[in-house]
């Protein structure tokens, strides 16, 4: 996946290692845990005085790490949360069961830190609008969540050819199941998204984060045919003014198109 993912921590001699978020986020929870251990002592299991100076220590350790600021408050309410809830007698399969599913829906997320969130109708209109009607074509979905794009789109056009990618198991098999129902016609991989050829496609579209969109952009201009369309939902290319932009809502949200 693209290298943008990770965040660069300098090291001394100026090396660069990438670690995922989520490893720097138990670092710092790891370090402040410790450190109340230390200065409490036999407190420890005191409760939530010592989860909050915890949690406050954790949230100091992860701005002094330059986590990104939504990550601030989670750190500084994460073990007070979890001291909380260990003590409602709730079944402990119920946390390994909602473990689970997160795990099947987000579990990619560790690596490619974009989320499961769906295009809406508007979005797939304005696809749809930019689409050819009477000739064939081949349309990439990067990322393609439940197939909620290249399902519909691949019942309105019967000369396209419909490929969706996508690295997270449950809405691979969701996508994956609607190939096979109500009149679909596209077809499902699980394949991280940057190891496709692009340029076997007319139209790619992707609805990632901000995060792998330089890389992306650097792959669709090394790799996209000349006149070929390629279309981000909600998320530009820094740097790189889009040739259209149109606004599908909700709120500031629009597609970026680039004529290659
Ligand atoms: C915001 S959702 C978009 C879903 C769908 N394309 C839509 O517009 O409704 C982004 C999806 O991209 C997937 N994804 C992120 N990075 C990926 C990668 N490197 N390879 C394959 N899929 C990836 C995520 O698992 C997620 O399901």
């Amino acid at each position: 996946m693209g290298p943008g993912a990770e965040r660069p921590i300098d090291l001394a001699g100026g090396a660069r290692v990438r670690v995922p978020p989520i490893l720097v986020a138990l670092t710092a929870q790891s370090l402040a845990w410790g450190l109340c251990r230390f200065v409490f002592g036999d407190f420890v299991g005191g409760g939530i005085a010592f989860a909050l100076a915890s949690g406050v220590l954790a949230a100091g350790i992860a701005a002094t790490f330059r986590m990104a600021p939504w990550w601030i408050p989670v750190h500084a309410v994460f073990p007070a949360a979890v001291l909380l809830t260990s003590r409602l007698s709730v079944d402990p399969l119920w946390f390994l069961g909602a473990f689970v599913f997160l795990l099947a829906v987000f579990g990619s997320t560790f690596r490619t830190q974009v989320p499961l969130y769906l295009s809406n109708s508007r979005a797939i209109g304005a696809i749809a609008a930019r689409l050819p009607a009477n000739r064939a074509f081949r349309f990439l979905d990067l990322g393609c969540g439940t197939g909620s794009v290249v399902a519909p789109l691949s019942r309105a056009f019967d000369r396209g050819d419909f490929v969706g990618v996508e690295l997270a198991w449950m809405p691979y098999l969701i996508a994956k199941l609607r190939a096979r129902i109500g009149g679909n016609r596209h077809r499902a991989e699980r394949t991280d998204l940057f190891t496709m050829d692009l340029s076997q496609f007319d139209v790619v579209y992707a609805f990632l984060s901000p995060v792998p969109m330089p890389e992306l952009w650097r792959k669709a201009r090394a790799e996209m045919r000349p006149g070929t369309l390629f279309v981000s939902n909600t998320f530009a290319v820094p740097g790189v003014p889009a040739d259209e932009t149109v606004h599908v809502g909700p709120g500031q949200r629009s597609l970026h198109l680039w004529r290659m």
